[in-house]
């Protein structure tokens, strides 16, 4: 089913006047079918009482840590647990700095850590408290761990002041939850996906590598999870947060890479080959680390395995989905990697000159044996999400869909 209906939605209410705003999107969320419950920090219920809440959603709302009835009816771990998607609305600039920090010292922080949930944020404060750098910086931590923020939006506030602040409105909200939530394009399938660089040593500190940052191979893993695949993200050395709900091997070389693809490939429907994998590996790594005593310094290297051409040449494989990076001629050595590959899809982006692996945004002619479309410059999850809804069309149309 669709959107949000039938999802477990939590709802976490934080002190600020624009928690008014969030019985509207309580209703919302129940009109659209998803069961809601209600977590209510102190300061929030200076605002509204729990008691609009309760009567919106049907369902006791919860302000408490320790609430020996509440506890006994839902414990709080089992309510994490519970949520499919949770929505912080309004989040005051207090309440993100406790999520930043990791603290969980009321009910609402705990079951931030505690849930596995795909959590959204829409801010709600005072023009400059927005703009200060301390806001601004636990605001850059929360999305670096794949957050999503919402607003705040420009407009006049509670205080008096204009300016950005105000929460968004709760039709918009829900709407992004409502998308989010996805609509079950990949239920019951299972997906691999390879990411990041491969480092190859040739001592024990050293090793040749490349500058993916995983970046894309994530927004892949994470745009699948919400359409309902179960995930298993294989993934280099990254510094990247997983997403909710995907399950992660994290290798180091392309054999190790190589190896934990294929102990998995068994009854993976989609393989998606992400990774920067080096085609290159040293013959033989020294023991101990390599002194610089001559002049010259001869590394023999070894052609890696290409892990996808090996999937793709499987009998009944997966559905194969290769990347290309280039720097010339995209289109036209993209179709050579297709067919020499013998895959189902590639999607060719351009490199260098700052394009491509470390940036967020990115555009990606995506191509397969009889047809192609060029996905405009994006960021990184919206480029995720057109390019699983093309491969959907093209999984169903080589009949793979049934
Ligand atoms: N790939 C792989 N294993 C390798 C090398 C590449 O699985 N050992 C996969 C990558 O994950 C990517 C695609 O193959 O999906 C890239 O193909 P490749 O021919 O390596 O492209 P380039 O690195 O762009 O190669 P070239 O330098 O030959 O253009």
């Amino acid at each position: 089913m669709a959107g949000v209906a039938n999802q477990n939605i939590l709802l976490g209410v934080t002190g600020g006047i624009a928690a008014y705003k969030s019985v509207e999107l309580a209703r919302l969320l129940v009109k659209g079918g998803a069961r809601v419950r209600v977590v209510m920090t102190e300061a929030a219920c200076r605002f509204v009482s729990p008691l609009t809440f309760q009567a919106v959603t049907a369902n006791p709302v919860r302000t408490q840590l320790f609430d020996e009835a509440h506890e006994a009816a839902m414990g709080h771990i089992e309510l994490a647990r519970w949520a499919d998607q949770m929505i912080i609305a309004p989040a005051s600039a207090d309440f993100m700095a406790r999520m930043a920090q990791g603290l969980a010292d009321d009910l609402l922080s705990t079951l931030y850590l505690a849930s596995t949930a795909s959590v959204t944020v829409a801010p709600a404060m005072n023009r400059r408290m927005w703009r200060h750098p301390a806001v601004q910086h636990n605001l850059s931590l929360l999305e670096d761990r794949g957050i999503r923020i919402l607003g705040p939006e420009t407009g006049e506030q509670a205080c008096g002041d204009t300016g950005i602040g105000r929460m968004s409105e709760p039709s918009e909200i829900f709407a992004a939850l409502d998308v989010a939530a996805g609509s079950g394009l990949f239920a019951g399938r299972k997906v691999l996906i390879t990411a990041g660089p491969t480092h190859e040593p040739f001592d024990p500190v050293r090793f040749i590598g490349n500058r993916s940052s995983g970046k894309m191979g994530f927004a892949v893993a994470q745009a699948f999870v919400r359409e309902g695949a179960e995930v298993l993200l294989v993934s280099g050395p990254v510094q990247l947060a997983t997403p909710a709900g995907v399950q992660r091997i994290n290798v180091q070389t392309a054999l190790q890479m190589r190896e934990a693809v294929f102990d998995n490939i068994q009854a993976v429907d989609i393989f998606v080959a992400c990774a920067a994998v080096a085609d290159y590996r040293p013959e033989s790594p020294r023991e101990n680390k390599i002194k610089k005593t001559d002049d010259r310094l001869e590394l023999n290297l070894l052609r890696n395995p290409d892990i996808l051409a090996e999937v793709a040449a499987l009998e009944k494989g997966p559905f194969t989905l290769g990347f290309a990076a280039e720097t010339e001629n995209l289109a036209e050595n993209a179709r050579a990697k297709l067919s020499k590959k013998k895959l189902d899809m590639l999607a060719a982006n351009r490199v260098g000159d700052d394009l491509g692996f470390e940036s967020d945004d990115n555009s990606l002619l995506v191509l397969w044996p009889n047809g192609e479309k060029q996905l405009p410059l994006q960021n990184k999850q919206q480029l995720a999400h057109a390019l699983i809804t093309l491969l959907e069309q093209q999984y169903r149309d080589a009949g793979r869909g049934d």
